[in-house]
This record gives structure tokens, sequence and C-alpha cells, in this order.
């Protein structure tokens, strides 16, 4: 069971009623919206999470409190005018530079930056790169099992905006370099999802290889959407191609595509989850053709061959190797 706030959302309100006890909060990448319902008139979101937009919406009418406005990554945060940031540790430290980087420009002389996580996540490079972006930074004693890091702006720091820590966007992943070589190509025209898409690395081999596919990349990040975009613009690809961050294929009609590509997440923050990936499965089901095909790579102990024929009628082993396996589930 996953709990919606924890000791470090406790610890950066309390912080933050020390450090700016008035005036307008930027919240960075809130979770599920607890510190933004609990600062609701003072905050403003600015988030990468589709999904996280979509709790703290929910939320905020559950508790019948007004709305938040929120800004999606990479769009600039609106930092001007706030009298503090708090936001909880991004899980990768490219995705902390990168965060930092764009908001350091945005915030006055002086503004306190309040980042928070569980003691054991909070790490002196994390603390490095917050000063190196923001200014002046020392993380605090634990309390609530949590640590905070706190900075306050100075102007005379800021770095070159970082890259933005997508999945994908480096390096090809093994899983995924698997699924491309068990793919073969396309039937003419097909129209593809490259579902959880990350920086786009399916998808984009899927468009390179079948010039007549037309393809719909999706992820609940905004800066993974964002990430393939630029990347399919980079490449000079003529596939129509639209890219829409929603939670795994919540706006795609039933019965509307050919093939879908997906590498299925198994983190959910630092949670371990297959949680995500049935939902995957089961929403493919649903939007595939009949005949239509669900190609799906997985690390081998994550047993996704047992789960699939749940709901596809036939799956098949593409190609396997000691750590991974891909399948394709016909729908
Ligand atoms: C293992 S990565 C694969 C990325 C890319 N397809 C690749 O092969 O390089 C899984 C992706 O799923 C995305 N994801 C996680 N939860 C999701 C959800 N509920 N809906 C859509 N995408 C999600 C993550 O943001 C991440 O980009």
């Amino acid at each position: 069971m996953l709990q919606a706030w924890d000791g470090a959302d406790r610890y950066l309100l309390e912080a933050l009623a020390e450090h700016a006890p008035t005036g307008p909060v930027l919240v960075v990448d809130d979770a599920f919206g607890a510190l933004s319902c609990t600062l609701a008139g003072r905050a403003r979101g600015w988030g990468d999470s589709e999904l996280g937009r979509l709790a703290l919406e929910h939320n905020l009418a559950q508790n019948e409190l007004g709305a938040v406005p929120w800004t999606p990554m990479p769009r600039p945060p609106p930092g001007e005018g706030v009298a503090a940031v708090v936001g909880r540790l991004p899980r990768s430290l490219a995705r902390l530079k990168y965060l930092t980087a764009a908001l350091a420009p945005t915030l006055a002389p002086d503004t306190p930056v309040l980042f928070g996580d569980k003691s054991k996540h909070v790490q002196k490079s994390a603390v490095a790169a917050i000063e190196e972006a923001i200014g002046p930074a020392a993380s605090t004693r634990a309390a609530h099992r949590a640590r905070l890091i706190l900075a306050t702006r100075d102007e005379r720091v800021g770095p070159e905006p970082a890259s933005r820590g997508v999945f994908g966007e480096d390096e090809l992943d093994r899983g995924s370099a698997l699924l491309l070589e068990a793919l073969g190509p396309l039937p003419e025209g097909a129209e593809v999802i490259d579902l959880g898409c990350g920086a786009g690395a399916l998808g984009l081999a899927a468009a390179k290889r079948n010039p007549s596919a037309s393809l719909l990349f999706c992820d609940e990040s905004h800066l993974a959407v964002a990430s393939a975009r630029d990347r399919f613009a980079a490449a000079g690809l003529t596939n129509p191609a639209r890219f829409v961050a929603q939670d795994v294929l919540a706006d795609v009609p039933d019965a509307s595509a050919d093939v879908i590509l997906c590498n299925p997440p198994f983190h959910q923050g630092q949670a371990i989850t297959r949680r995500v990936a049935a939902h995957m499965f089961v929403e493919s089901a649903r939007v595939l053709r009949p005949g239509g095909m669900l190609i799906v790579v997985g690390n081998r102990h994550l047993g996704y061959h047992a789960r699939l024929p749940r709901y596809f009628p036939r799956v098949q082993v593409m190609r396997s190797t000691k750590r991974f396996v891909v399948l394709g589930a016909t729908r």
C-alpha cells in the first residue's frame, strides 16, 4: 500500500513555517499533492508528472480546496515573486541538476529553497548540486525520519541548463535494445504507440524503419514527452506523430492501434511495483485492434510471461537473454 505523504512532507511544512511564514510558495514535483493541498491558497505547482497533477486535482477537490495553478516542466517555473520554494528531492541527481538550473534565474536574492526526503535518500552530492545552482546550502538534522536541504538563493551562482534526466536520454537501455532487435518490419501505414516513451527510443527507431507508420508517443512524464518530441524533430523524420503526456493510455480510444511498443517501469518513485506494468497491459489490450500486437520487454524476474495471458489470447517469446525477455502479445 502506498501512502500519499510521509515525514519529509511534514518536515518541509514545519521548516517552511519557520523560514517563510507568509507569501506565495513554489511547490516542485509534489508527488500526490500533500504539500500543495496543505499550502492551497499560497501554492503554485511546477512539476514533471501528469499523475502528480491528476492526484493534486483530485485531492484538492476531495478536500474542497480551491485550484492550485500548475505548470508542467520543461516550461520555466513560475518562480517570480515567490517567498520560498519547497520540493521533494528528485529520484536522480541529473533531474535535480536540471530543475535547480531552471529554477535559479527565476528567484529573487535570498529566497529560501527547501528540498526534503527520507534521511537515507539525502546525499552529500545533492547538497553540492543545490549549492552550485542556487546558493549556500546545508542539510538539516534528521526529524520524522527525514532530512531537508536548505539553500538560500545567491544570484552570483547559476549553472547552464542541464540534461533533463529523462529515461533513455543519454543511452539506449539494454532491454529496449533487445526489443528493437526483435522488432521486424511493420505493416504499411501501421498505427504505432510508444507507451511510456521516455526519450522516445522505441518509437523513433520504429519510425525510422517504417516511414509510412504513424506514431503516438506517450508518457506520464511531461519532460519525457518533450524529450521524445525534440529528438523526433532533430532526427528529421516525416512520419505523422503525436506526443501526449497522459496516464498510460487514458486518452486513447478503444481498438485504434496496430502495434504498441513498451518497456514498462517497475519503480514508482522509490517503491518497486508491477502495478504500472499490469495497468499498461490491460490498457494495451483495450487499445489494440484485433490482430494488433503489444511488444514488451522486461527483466526475466518480473514474470510478464505469466501475466500477459490474462489479457491476450496469444503470447510468444520473441527474444530472450539471461536477463531480459521480449514478448509479443497478440489481441
Ligand atoms: C523503463 S522506462 C522506458 C523508456 C523508453 N521507452 C525506453 O525504452 O528508453 C519506463 C517509462 O514509463 C514511464 N511511465 C511510468 N509510469 C507511467 C504511467 N502511469 N503512464 C505512462 N508512462 C509511465 C516512465 O516515465 C518512463 O519514461
